[in-house]
């Protein structure tokens, strides 16, 4: 007889009787799902829940004590567990119709099963069981030690026993495949791996996780708050209790191993884990799905109706079959990387052979006998610009030379765990997905030298493979030696880019002296397509791949696989001149700056960015990850736009100097700057910052009125001089700001979605017109030097001003005797469309315009422009000297941004995209009603997200997450407003369609995670 034979028949009648006359509970009872008991979610008159158990029958009181022992443990360690409700008599676990009764807290909480995976939830479910391993560890009783037919450690005999219940022979032939596995690896393993009593049964339906609440999105969905059923409580292995996890996390991932190893990082990071351990552990969640399946499948058969039985069968076959096609070398090496260990065990062996024996040369002569020569082809390299990056073979060659003086003999060196940018063409992509990582972390060393140059054994082995790799930016001709060290272990060493006739020089298994030649250094396009070089690696172990071993890897991976692709340098003897640098943990980077660079200055993302290169739309990292970059209206042309890039190298190669000599382009510069703006605005001084552009600005308009007093508007930001912050109450106003001093007039921020008036109409516009009035009246007549004010406010939350506003603001200044400066830094030169400056779109002549950011592409170019009388006034006979304000490489720096503008018609491209964003973005505030608000002009946009449309209750904490989310996804976009949560997007002007449509997509994506939902 089974043991689903003894299930309790209880109904929910007899549940919510045993409930009141034995617990004393009065309450509603509900079935819940369980294989061999009865349990029934019991909701009590008191508001309470509870959990009433009636266990099988075949269940005996010492081993629900244990079980309840053993979640006592656990909840003193802090693993969030169910307390017992003890019965009227004082027991905890009461006999009834004979069958033992418990009740139990019901937590509350999201299934697992239920919960959007992610690696921070992994690796806490690792940690809590990791936790509950340590509060567990002595814990011995008697009753733990049985036979238990879950229990991974008996998984060969539990499996053998039901095989022949799988009826389906594919799925059979996963099973053998498993116990063969079992076998070899665990089964040798088992009298000495370390045992303990575990859980045994952290299945996603026995995990809970803190569903969190809207207003903090970040913590949503990644903490574990409950760990149910004890029922699998057994004396077995110590690496079980992970192991068992773990095959439920598979199926949930698209890298399951990755997702395994988080949960074993969190684990061991708790509770630390043996290499023995961490061998068995793959093969123990194969055990573990192969022992669902088995179950799945005899269970069903006995009670074909019941569809709890079969609820983990369709699952568990399918990871199953999906883990049995992954190389179960790499899965360990991985699981060794997460758990801090060498990928490869015996790396530090092959290592140790490798230095303490000596090289043949793989060119023929000694490394000191040749020219060699670091090459550098990491992403910040600047060997190439961006437009090289898919040039062909030709060109790559002819930087390389360029590189090495022009030498053509010149051997260039270099490569190792180089993160480059040269295989982000689709051949290296992983999947159709742009945000996907791709590979560019190179695993060997590559020697650029003239194609035809004979290879010579650095060491002796055997050919293990000859092949032609054919396709395209593959290795072309590539031949794979197999050695071996002094104590037998084996190693391989890999030679790709190699002529046509290497392919027929060598078989396999022919033996190769060291110092013997092995082939030759190919040309294109036979050699993959490549300019001539031997890409050289290591490699442990081939996992079967064998020519097709990966030579470049996903960063994700590539820790892993640079343990089993040592450096090169050690097999070839190469000399420390042209050895591989280590890269550097961002956190290193970081700590460095905190150290450094002062405190406040903020570091954006949790996980902060290294920046490393800029091409046109994009901003990439170190390790070659494209950023859409949404947010850089400084790189107004593109990032590292040649044309830009050009002028200035060109300029600061002949001349940098200040302007006290006469030069022509910075008087082209003044005359094509001035003729983009309206009479009179016609005299131009040139600085390097907004800030320095709108502090001269104030001294203008205080020199040509006699007066002091300033108007600024509310949340407004002008820059970071004491002067400026004087005027700018998003910083006087803020954190550690003082207020401001007596002289500054802050008027309402003309808001047009939360403000006091809104909308667009001009009545609005006037409305808060009459409050800049008010300010210039409070400076009173003759004391009012003039208005500041954004054209659009940026800081203010990308708020477009509403019509008539600029134009009536002027006016009631003017009429006080004051000026009107146009803080254009942010929006000018074309970002908001054909108008070219902001304020031309509300139809303002102002009368000083203060210009920055997008002027130089980068470079630090700023100019205040005014009208020849303010100039004249200013010009008091104190000199106005600006260093580098001015200076050439500025002046051809900025005439090149202008060139760029005009060719490109950037300005009309901006009012395109930037309809075409805004368009979306209303789209998605139908269906999304976080999106409270789209705005802008051109491409200078904003989004503001809200709790509620009808209080406008701001959601910063959303909008702080999907930031954070689609940097992970590889868009780049900040927030900004009084309440930090207005999506602020102003990229550079060369967006086209394919970006805009990628912003808008990803924003949905990131709207519809189940962290947002209500
Ligand atoms: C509107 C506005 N004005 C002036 C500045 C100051 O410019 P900078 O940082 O170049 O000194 C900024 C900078 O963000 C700005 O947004």
């Amino acid at each position: 007889m089974s043991l689903l034979d003894h299930t309790p028949t209880t109904g929910t009648a007899d549940a919510e009787r045993i409930a009141l006359d034995v617990f004393g509970v009065r309450a509603t009872a509900s079935g819940l799902p369980s294989e061999r008991d009865r349990n029934f979610r019991l909701d009590a008159e008191d508001g309470s829940t509870w959990v009433l158990k009636v266990s099988n029958s075949l269940e005996t009181r010492a081993v629900l004590e244990v079980q309840a022992e053993a979640a006592a443990l656990s909840a003193a360690a802090g693993v969030p567990v169910q307390r017992l409700h003890p019965a009227l008599t004082g027991a905890t676990v009461v006999e009834v119709g004979g069958h033992l009764v418990r009740l139990l807290e019901h937590l509350p909480g999201v299934l697992a099963a239920d919960a959007p995976p992610s690696p921070a939830l992994r690796r806490d479910l690792g940690r809590v069981l990791g936790c509950l391993a340590s509060a567990l560890t002595g814990y011995d009783p008697p009753e733990a030690h049985r036979d238990f037919h879950w229990d991974v450690a008996r998984a060969d005999v539990v499996v053998r026993e039901l095989r022949d219940v799988v009826t389906d022979p594919a799925r059979r032939s996963l099973v053998d495949a498993v116990l063969e596995r079992f076998d070899a690896v665990v089964a040798p393993r088992l009298p000495s791996l370390r045992r303990a009593v575990i859980h045994g049964d952290a299945n996603d339906h026995n995990v809970l996780v803190d569903p969190g609440s809207r207003s903090a999105p970040a913590e949503r969905f990644v903490r574990v708050c409950g760990l149910l059923d004890f029922g699998d409580v057994v004396h077995s292995l110590v690496v079980a209790e992970p192991a068992v996890a773990a095959a439920y996390v598979v199926a949930r991932s698209d890298d399951p191993v990755g997702a395994v190893a988080d949960l074993v990082a969190g684990f061991h990071a708790e509770h630390p884990l043996g290499e023995d351990e961490i061998d068995v552990l793959w093969t123990l969640v194969l055990a573990r799905l192969s022992l669902s399946g088995v179950h799945a499948a005899a269970q069903s058969a006995q009670r074909p109706d019941d569809p709890y039985l079969t609820v983990s069968e369709g699952p568990a076959w399918r990871a199953l079959e999906a883990l049995l096609a992954i190389d179960p070398g790499f899965a360990l090496y991985r699981l060794r990387d997460a758990c801090g260990l060498e990928p490869h065990p015996r790396a530090g062996a092959v290592r140790h052979h490798l230095a303490s024996t000596p090289a043949a040369p793989l060119l023929g002569p000694p490394w000191d006998e040749l020219p060699i020569f670091p090459l550098d082809l990491s992403v910040g390299s600047d060997l190439f610009a961006a437009q090289d990056l898919g040039a062909g073979p030709e060109r790559f060659d002819a930087l390389i030379r360029r590189d090495v003086g022009g030498d053509p003999d010149a051997i260039a060196v270099g490569g190792y765990g180089e993160a480059r940018l040269l295989y982000s063409t689709p051949e290296y992509a992983t999947a159709q997905d742009p945000a996907a990582e791709r590979r560019t972390v190179h695993l060997g060393t590559d020697l650029w030298t003239r194609a035809g140059t004979p290879l010579h054994a650095p060491r002796a082995g055997r050919v293990h493979r000859v092949e032609d790799n054919a396709a395209p930016l593959d290795y072309g001709p590539v031949v794979v030696l197999e050695h071996r060290t002094d104590d037998g272990v084996p190693y391989f060493s890999l030679y790709g880019h190699l002529s046509l006739e290497s392919l027929t020089h060598l078989k396999p298994g022919d033996e190769v002296a060291a110092g013997e030649v092995i082939g030759w250094i190919g040309s294109p396009p036979r050699n993959g397509g490549w300019a001539p070089h031997v890409h050289c690696q290591v490699i442990l172990d081939l996992l079967g791949l064998d020519v097709d071993f990966p030579g470049v890897a996903l960063p994700s991976r590539a820790s892993a696989f640079l343990g089993l692709s040592p450096d090169p340098a050690l097999l070839l003897g190469l000399p420390p001149s042209v050895a591989a640098a280590p890269r550097r943990a961002v956190a290193e980077t970081l700590a460095d700056r905190h150290r450094l660079l002062g405190r406040n200055l903020s570091v954006s993302y949790d996980d902060p960015l290294r920046i490393t290169r800029g091409v046109g739309a994009y901003l990439v990292d170190d390790l070659g990850r494209y950023y859409l970059d949404s947010v850089n209206n400084v790189a107004h042309v593109g990032h590292a736009h040649p044309h830009v890039v050009a002028a200035g190298q060109r300029q600061l190669a002949v001349l940098a100097t200040n302007t006290r000599y006469l030069h022509e382009e910075v008087l082209r510069y003044a005359e094509r700057l001035t003729a983009t703006l309206p009479d009179p605005l016609s005299v131009c001084f040139f600085v390097n910052s907004g800030s320095e552009a709108n502090d001269l600005a104030l001294r203008l308009v205080r020199a040509a009125t006699g007066a002091w007093d300033v108007v600024c508007v509310d949340h407004g930001y002008h820059g970071h001089t004491q002067a400026l912050i004087d005027v700018s109450p998003y910083k006087h106003a803020g954190p550690g700001g003082r207020g401001a001093p007596p002289w500054v007039h802050v008027a309402t921020m003309p808001d047009p979605y939360r403000g006091e008036h809104r909308g667009y109409d001009p009545s609005v516009g006037r409305a808060y017109a009459d409050d800049v009035a008010r300010c210039a009246a409070a400076a009173g007549d003759g004391r009012l030097a003039g208005w500041i004010v954004e054209s659009m406010i940026g800081c203010g939350g990308q708020v477009v001003l509403p019509d008539g506003y600029l134009v009536a603001g002027a006016e009631a200044v003017r009429a006080r005797g004051g000026l009107v400066i146009a803080d254009e830094v942010q929006v000018g030169f074309g970002r908001v469309g054909p108008a070219f400056w902001g304020f031309a779109t509300q139809g303002l002549v102002p009368d000083v315009v203060t210009v920055g950011k997008p002027a130089g592409d980068g470079h630090p170019l700023a100019a205040v422009v005014t009208t020849p009388e303010i100039a004249a006034a200013f010009a008091n006979g104190m000199e106005y000297f600006n260093t580098f304000g001015g200076n050439a490489v500025s002046a051809a720096i900025g005439n090149a941004v202008l060139d760029v503008i005009e060719q490109e018609d950037l300005a009309a491209n901006a009012e395109r995209i930037g309809r075409r964003i805004l368009a979306g973005a209303i789209e998605l505030s139908v269906e999304h009603e976080l999106v409270g608000d789209a705005r802008g002009l051109g491409l200078y946009l904003g989004i503001e997200l809200v709790r509620d449309r009808a209080t406008l209750e701001p959601a910063a904490e959303e909008a702080a997450y999907v930031i954070e989310r689609m940097r992970h996804l590889g868009v780049l976009v900040s927030t900004d407003g009084p309440f930090h949560n207005v999506l602020k997007i102003k990229p550079p002007l060369v967006w086209t369609e394919p970006e805009a449509d990628r912003l808008l997509a990803t924003l949905d994506r990131v709207l519809r995670e189940p962290a947002l939902a209500r």
